[in-house]
């Protein structure tokens, strides 16, 4: 069991869970991952250490409110509660090398897992710019990441409430895209690597390679178990089957068959839907005093 030291709501759906966790906390490396199973029967979700402390044996994990977990965790765990799982470290840690000068982008809550990588290459020497893109009421992080990158630039959007989310969605792709178009025009940099959703990382991707710059993204096909064995986060990459769990999460943008990776990630997005619907019904009931 894994004990729950701090939780706090940073901003609009977006909570952080100070979590006991010595043998990740001993061991994790930037970009790694670990696999949470918060409650019995629940389901296992992949998420990031994004700041860890390896004497006091803890990590911060943040998680965006997407569905039915990261909603019962914000619902039903607070201080003091358990997590019955954090299974990990997992997955590559990012390679640590002098690259030169470096855009590192977090789009959403992307930012969390940008943040411990572009910290790291920032220690080694590299310059490093970070870009956070998002709607307004989103921006995290904001006060800690510019300590520990040479400068970091938040593109707040604002959240059109008169506009359906798919709408709002791509005012956010259409700033970071033209933002990033930008940043390319005015400087020079020799890498540019990349956390947020598939669409909004091809997008990026596009522009990159106008440019002709070597490009990084972390792929976030859904993953299970996170060791290899289910074949869930399967994703084509340079024409081969790669399982972005054991062989990624990083990978080379020039390499990943971005068409392939964007249908399966929209796969059980209607069952995603009514697992939500379903739990907040039960939640509803549990509030008014039902069973939940
Ligand atoms: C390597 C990696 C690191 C991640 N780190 C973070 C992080 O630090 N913070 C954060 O908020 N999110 C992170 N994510 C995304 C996070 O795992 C999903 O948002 C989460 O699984 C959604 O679960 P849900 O039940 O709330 O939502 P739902 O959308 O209902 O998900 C249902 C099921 O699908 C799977 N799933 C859905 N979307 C994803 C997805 N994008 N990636 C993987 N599995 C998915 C989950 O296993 C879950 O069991 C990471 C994903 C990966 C692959
Ligand atoms: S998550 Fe099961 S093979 Fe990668």
């Amino acid at each position: 069991m894994y004990r729950i030291l701090e939780k706090k709501e940073l901003a609009m759906r977006n909570i952080w869970y100070k979590i006991e966790a010595p043998h990740v906390a001993r061991k994790v490396q930037p970009g790694q991952f670990v696999i949470v199973r918060a409650f019995p029967n629940g389901e296992r979700i992949p998420l990031t250490p994004v700041i860890w402390n390896r004497e006091e044996g803890w990590i911060v994990l943040i998680t965006f409110i997407r569905g039915k977990t990261t909603m019962r965790m914000a619902n039903e765990l607070k201080p003091g509660d358990s997590i019955l799982n954090v299974a990990g470290p997992l997955g590559n840690p990012a390679e640590m090398e002098k690259f030169g000068k470096i855009l590192a982008i977090g789009a959403y809550t992307g930012i969390v897992e940008t943040f411990p990588i572009a910290r790291a290459w920032h220690e080694l020497g590299n310059d490093v710019t970070t870009l956070h893109v998002t709607f307004e009421p989103m921006v995290i992080l904001n006060d800690m990441i510019p300590d520990y990158v040479d400068r970091h630039i938040v593109k707040p959007v604002p959240l059109d409430p008169k506009e359906d989310f798919p709408t709002n969605m791509k005012n956010v792709t259409k700033v970071l895209t033209e933002t990033v178009r930008e940043m390319l025009e005015k400087e020079n940099y020799d890498l540019v690597f990349m956390v947020g959703p598939a669409g909004d990382q091809r997008a990026v991707f596009n522009v990159v390679k106008e440019f002709g710059i070597p490009m990084k993204a972390d792929l976030h096909p859904i993953m299970v178990d996170g060791t290899g064995m289910c074949g869930a986060c399967r994703v084509t990459v340079g024409g081969e089957v790669k399982f972005a769990c054991i062989d990624g999460p990083e990978f080379d943008a020039y390499q990943v068959d971005w068409d392939v990776l964007i249908a399966r990630t929209g796969y059980y997005t209607d069952m995603e839907r009514k697992a939500m619907e379903e739990y907040m019904k039960l939640f509803e009931q549990a509030l008014q005093g039902g069973e939940q």
